[in-house]
């Protein structure tokens, strides 16, 4: 029983960063519709062809699909897999690395695709020449954002194997 609630204090952090996350999507969903920030985009290269494509759709995206979506599937794993398998979760401590690891990766991810589209997108139009010494930056930093986000979605997954082929019912670690 103190392992379940041990369980649920954390997994209410997937559901509260879930709720966040749907809720500045939605946000950036309504601003890149308003007329004068969709005409700025489409100029940028939205949704494709230039820098305008970070921030919509890739930034909008993740946020809405990876912070809103998955972390929510991910909660509700964790909470039906103990109900379904009849066994312990393998390790809470692996469920902690999931949200932290999931939740920095796209949340930096959304920054990252945030401020390059918005920095690019005003370079094309009065600086374009210089968007390609900005854009040196942007696969190094985005290679470390999107593997941190990797690395939670692989402990996710080990931690769901292991739980479903454990022998043990014994408390988690
Ligand atoms: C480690 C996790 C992830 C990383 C590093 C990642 C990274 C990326 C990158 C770099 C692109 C852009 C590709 C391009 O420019 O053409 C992309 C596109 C996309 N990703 Fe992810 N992604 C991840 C997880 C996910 C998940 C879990 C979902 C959905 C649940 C998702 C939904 C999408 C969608 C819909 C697009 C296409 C957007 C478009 O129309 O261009 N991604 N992703």
């Amino acid at each position: 029983m103190a392992s379940t609630n041990i369980l649920y204090r954390h997994l209410l952090k997937f559901l509260v960063l879930s709720a966040l996350s749907f809720f500045i999507g939605t946000i950036h969903g309504m601003l890149q519709v308003m007329p004068p920030i969709r005409a700025w985009l489409d100029s940028i290269g939205s949704p494709y062809g230039g820098p305008g494509h970070m921030i919509d759709p890739l930034a909008h995206a993740h946020m809405n699909l990876v912070g809103g979506v998955v972390l929510l599937a991910m909660c509700v794993t964790f909470y039906l897999l103990p109900i379904l398998s009849g066994k312990n979760i393998y390790s809470v401590k692996l469920v902690k690395h999931t949200f932290w690891w999931v939740s920095i990766g796209v949340y930096s991810f959304y920054i990252i695709q945030m401020v390059f589209g918005i920095w690019e997108g005003i370079l094309l139009h009065s600086n374009a020449q210089d968007i390609s010494t900005v854009h040196r930056f942007y696969g190094p930093i985005m290679a470390v954002s999107g593997t941190t986000m990797a690395v939670g979605f692989c402990t996710f997954f080990a931690n769901v194997v292991l739980t479903v082929t454990s022998v043990s019912t014994g408390e988690p670690s």
